[in-house]
């Protein structure tokens, strides 16, 4: 798990890059990041908000959250909490909620992304990162990810964010590719066992939702 976590960190870095670069998150942002897992989103938000700021890293699962807090030792402004995403309740309301390859795992996915949305202050941002996993290909040939409650949950995640009263800012998708030796190919070789040898790679692709509640403008 942690192996994989790493590894997925390195591969997924350039969407989770390219939302905070679009978003424009700034320094003094309070924010959440939601089934935090082992932090690099965290770590991600902490280093952009900078110490004025403050990140709420919040996991369901304590091994989680210890992870979590590990990974942001030397970041005092994260602070991690054991708390399912659906009972989502922070000490103050914050200008982002995000979530990244939690919806999948989640019983009731528009719970949760309704419960962010509740969360942030008028004016402020949900983001949700979700996979659709059946659309990564290995030599042309489909992935699937049958463990996961919601596999393809990705491909929903505008309009879950629109059903939770929110404007849909912008969305878009963003896959990781490659083909031989490389981080994608180890990767794929640790979620799925399957070592690709020469075969091209398409990681599932990650869906970007910025939604943006009313007000406060
Ligand atoms: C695949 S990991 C993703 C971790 C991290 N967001 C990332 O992108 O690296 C999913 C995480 O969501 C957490 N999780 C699953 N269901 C949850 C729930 N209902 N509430 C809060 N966290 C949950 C799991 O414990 C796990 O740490």
């Amino acid at each position: 798990m942690t192996a994989l976590k790493g590894l997925r960190d390195d591969v997924y870095r350039r969407p989770l890059a390219t939302a905070l670069d679009r978003l424009g998150v700034e320094g003094g942002w309070r924010c959440v990041d939601v089934g935090a897992g082992g932090g690099d989103v965290s770590v991600a938000l902490a280093e952009v908000v900078g110490r004025d700021g403050r990140v709420y890293a919040v996991d369901s699962d304590p091994a989680a959250r210890d992870e979590a807090a590990a990974a942001a030792a030397a970041h005092s402004q994260v602070l991690a909490i054991t708390q399912a995403a659906e009972e989502l309740l922070l000490p103050e309301s914050v200008d982002l909620a995000f979530c990244r390859f939690l919806l999948l795992h989640v019983l009731d996915p528009a719970v949760v992304v309704a419960r962010m949305a509740r969360a942030v202050r008028p004016g402020g941002w949900v983001v949700v990162q979700e996979p659709i996993t059946t659309a990564g290909r290995v030599g042309g040939v489909a992935l699937s990810m049958p463990d996961a409650r919601h596999p393809d949950i990705g491909a929903l995640a505008p309009g879950l964010v629109r059903d939770a009263g929110l404007t849909v800012v912008d969305a878009w998708a963003e896959a990781p590719a490659g083909v031989g030796p490389g981080p994608v190919a180890t990767y794929l070789e640790s979620l799925t066992g399957v070592d690709p040898g020469d075969d091209p790679i398409v990681l599932p692709p990650l869906v970007t939702v910025l939604g943006r509640k009313s007000g406060g403008e």
